[in-house]
């Protein structure tokens, strides 16, 4: 079956009202393949003002969000005030909350079980370290945090999958066409194991670490890669190329 290919745009911590004003306003001009799905997440203080401002059929995702109803949880922000505010996607379990803010697979399934519950769909991140690569437990790493991830959640329809192999975020070493591929299609595979032949035929599988606009179209080509998770190329105008890499 065809999947839907998707871009999403993680601009993590980075940006001022003008210069995602700058990005939004490229976003609406620019001419985008009718067959993408793109998702953009800007910091959460910005949220409302993509919200208000960004047209040609994007959506607007959080990069995080708590996995307890509204209450006394000083800096959170809940999935309910995510849907009040019109925000209906969010990242989750992305390797820097992992790394440097301890998020375990526990805490990320947790997130991802109350926001999919609660119509917030997630795009949910997985990746080793170079260290787990160069020692050979790539797959055991990432089989791992989908063991935690579907042990929590009933529904795989609002998840959408990003791979991120951590030594290929931020340092321009793209992983090659071949190693994506191979553990794209080990999450195919564990997903058909584990949970069923449907979902793994429908699940999304994002690429994410250093995609720009020159390797975009290599990659978007393989079997398993069904988009992207584009960070620092997100904040670019070439992050219009990366959208239209299916092309
Ligand atoms: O979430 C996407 C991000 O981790 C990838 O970052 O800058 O390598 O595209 P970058």
């Amino acid at each position: 079956m065809a999947r839907k290919f998707f871009v999403g745009g993680n601009f993590k911590m980075n940006g001022t009202i003008e210069s995602i004003k700058s990005i939004v306003k490229n976003l609406n001009e620019a001419q985008i393949d009718p067959n993408v799905e793109v998702v953009i997440a800007p910091p959460a203080l910005y949220l409302l003002l993509v919200r208000e401002h960004l047209s040609n059929g994007i959506e607007v995702a959080a990069q995080n969000v708590f996995d307890k109803p509204n209450g006394a949880f000083t800096g959170e922000i809940s999935v309910s005030q995510l849907k009040d505010s019109g925000i209906n996607w969010t990242i989750l379990g992305h390797s820097e909350r992992r790394t440097i803010l301890n998020e375990s697979d526990e805490v990320v399934a947790s997130k991802t079980k109350v926001a999919t519950e609660g119509g917030v769909s997630v795009i949910w991140c997985c990746g080793e370290s170079l260290e787990e690569r160069e020692s050979g437990n790539t797959i055991s790493v990432i089989e791992k945090q989908l063991s935690a991830v579907s042990a929590k959640i009933g529904n795989w329809k609002n998840v959408v999958i990003a791979y991120e192999p951590i030594w290929a975020i931020g340092t321009g070493k793209v992983a090659s066409v071949q190693q994506a591929q191979e553990v794209h299609a080990a999450i195919r595979k564990w997903l058909k194991a584990n949970v069923s032949e449907q979902v793994s035929a429908e699940t999304r599988i994002l690429y994410g670490g250093s995609v720009n606009g020159k390797n975009c179209k290599e990659l978007a080509k393989e079997e398993d890669i069904d988009g992207f998770l584009v960070g620092g190329a997100s904040l670019k105008p070439e992050f219009v190329d990366i959208i239209n890499s299916n092309l």
